[in-house]
């Protein structure tokens, strides 16, 4: 299962995503964990240690290395064994969870970084294409990361919205364009649910089918948030869990 998740800023997609990761790490799967928000914290919320994250090559920095290894390769970077043992050394591994992170994609100003762009792409789309194991993908805020390249190799888009006018405006947007670039399955995931009223604010705006679950507002999280090392099992959240269930059930 290749699972990106996405949404409108601060929605909680990393939340969501850390979740996902440690379902499948505690029923004992190995899983692949890719932080793909330039502004990373899926690591920290995975609890990974800040200074060996701090340490961790970004996959973008490892261009040059992996085109090396990767001569002949063609357009898709080729997951050859060499390349395997770079992404191995350029993972940090936590239990059954394999973090890694992509890097900063730098956009605006007047450079162009549409090499580093598709490299990353082509990356990211042999990993989710030759691998056997999930992979996760928290992605950044709004829809400029998600494109055909992105989209190519993962089969499940969970967009998560708030119960706010704003946030449901940019799933609905989400939701459209994954369905544009074909992704196959497109879930809805309410968060921050804190009585009937915000529930039926996100059923309102979608259909019963395409709501894969919602998530309760906890008032811990944001208390823990406040402090530094913390870590929180987002996988008991009420609601994260019983997402992952119907997604490995096949029930959505
Ligand atoms: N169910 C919840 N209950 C309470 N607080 C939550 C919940 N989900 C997320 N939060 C809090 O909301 C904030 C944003 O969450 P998170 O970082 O997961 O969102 P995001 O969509 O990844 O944000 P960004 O767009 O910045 O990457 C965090 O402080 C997080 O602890
Ligand atoms: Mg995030």
């Amino acid at each position: 299962m290749k699972i990106a998740v996405s949404g409108k800023g601060g929605v909680g997609k990393t939340t969501l995503s850390a979740g996902l990761i440690q379902s499948y790490a505690d029923s004992g799967e190995p899983v692949y964990g890719i932080d793909a928000d330039p502004d990373t914290s899926l690591g920290i919320t995975l609890g990974i240690n800040e200074d060996k994250l701090d340490e961790l090559i970004p996959l973008i920095d490892m261009k040059e290395v992996i085109e090396e290894k990767n001569k002949g390769g063609g357009v898709l970077v080729d997951l050859n064994p060499e390349i395997e043992n770079v992404l191995t050394e350029y993972s940090l591994q936590l239990g059954n969870i394999k973090f890694l992170k992509m890097g900063g994609v730098k956009q605006g100003g007047s450079a162009c970084y549409c090499k580093e762009n598709s490299f990353l792409q082509s990356l990211l789309n042999s990993l989710l294409l030759d691998k056997v194991e999930p992979v996760i993908i928290d992605m950044s805020a709004g829809i400029e990361h998600l494109t055909r390249g992105t989209a190519r190799g993962v089969d499940t888009i969970l967009v998560v919205t708030e119960p706010t006018a704003t946030s449901v405006k940019t799933a609905g947007v989400v939701k459209k364009l994954a369905y544009d670039l074909g992704i196959e399955k497109i879930f809805i995931a309410g968060n921050k649910v804190r009585n009937k009223e915000d529930r039926d604010f996100i059923s309102d705006a979608f259909s019963e089918d395409e709501i894969i679950g919602m998530i309760s507002f906890e008032e811990e999280l944001l208390s823990n948030a406040q402090k530094t090392g913390t870590v929180n099992k987002y996988s008991n959240i009420t609601g994260i869990n019983d997402i992952w269930k119907k997604l490995l059930g096949g029930e959505k």
